[in-house]
């Protein structure tokens, strides 16, 4: 077996490619479309004509305002992501905002689908995250001031707390278009249908009346 057949070659490189996300462009550009009439179907979505591109195409203003912080987080992400930039279609990736009230949590969840990487624009944060099971719930947790980045890795559960006195504000780039988001608490406490009682009160040893409780609060989603 010191040369493997050609065709075992070129099958394990088209199943790399199948299985890829986020992949290389295959084109200069390809801007996201509904307009199917037009449309040419690539990674998931289809996209305009590129004879129709503008440069309005390439822009994305809705990181421009401030989001909302009066909420029980204190906290609101904006996101640029395809579905609301679809220039950034095939490009692998995307970004968002992050407002903080004083004392805004946006609480531990997760990108299935993206590392992310932030900066802290504004005040003071207190982040984190925690890796998997292999290497034992390891928390890599830091204070960030105005400059600072931390890089979040694809998958892991994180978090980052106001703790300033301040308003606070962080811009964080994906390493996808659509990195995907999982909340814990929402996901968990707050599935539907929910999930059996019996189940949570074993997997996180709790009393059943706790867990009751925690399955009837409604979970906001602060993006
Ligand atoms: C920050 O971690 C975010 O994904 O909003
Ligand atoms: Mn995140």
């Amino acid at each position: 077996m010191k040369f493997l057949p050609i065709s075992f070659l070129i099958l394990a490189l088209a199943t790399a490619t199948a299985l890829a996300y986020d992949p290389s462009p295959l084109q200069d550009i390809c801007l996201a479309t509904n307009d199917l009439e037009s449309g040419v179907f690539v990674n998931g979505k289809f996209c305009k004509d590129p004879k129709q591109a503008t440069a309005d195409d390439f822009v994305f203003m809705g990181l421009r305002n401030p989001g909302n912080t009066s909420n029980p987080l204190g906290s609101k992400v904006t996101q640029a992501f395809v579905q609301q930039f679809p220039g950034l279609n095939t490009l692998g990736i995307s970004m968002v905002r992050v407002d903080f009230a004083p004392g805004g949590l946006n609480p531990p969840h997760f990108h299935p689908r993206g590392t992310e990487v932030q900066i802290v624009v504004e005040g003071t944060l207190l982040v984190g995250f925690v890796t998997s099971n292999q290497l034992n719930n390891t928390l890599f947790t830091k204070v960030l001031y105005k400059g600072d980045v931390f890089v979040f890795p694809i998958g892991l559960i994180h978090f980052q707390l106001n703790i300033g006195n301040t308003y606070a504000l962080s811009i964080s780039s994906f390493s996808s278009q659509n990195p995907g988001l999982i909340t814990i608490a929402n996901a968990v406490f707050g599935a539907k249908p929910p999930i059996s009682a019996d189940v949570l009160t074993k997997a996180f040893q709790l009393d059943k009346k706790v867990v009751e409780y925690l399955e009837a609060q409604s979970w906001y989603d602060n993006n």
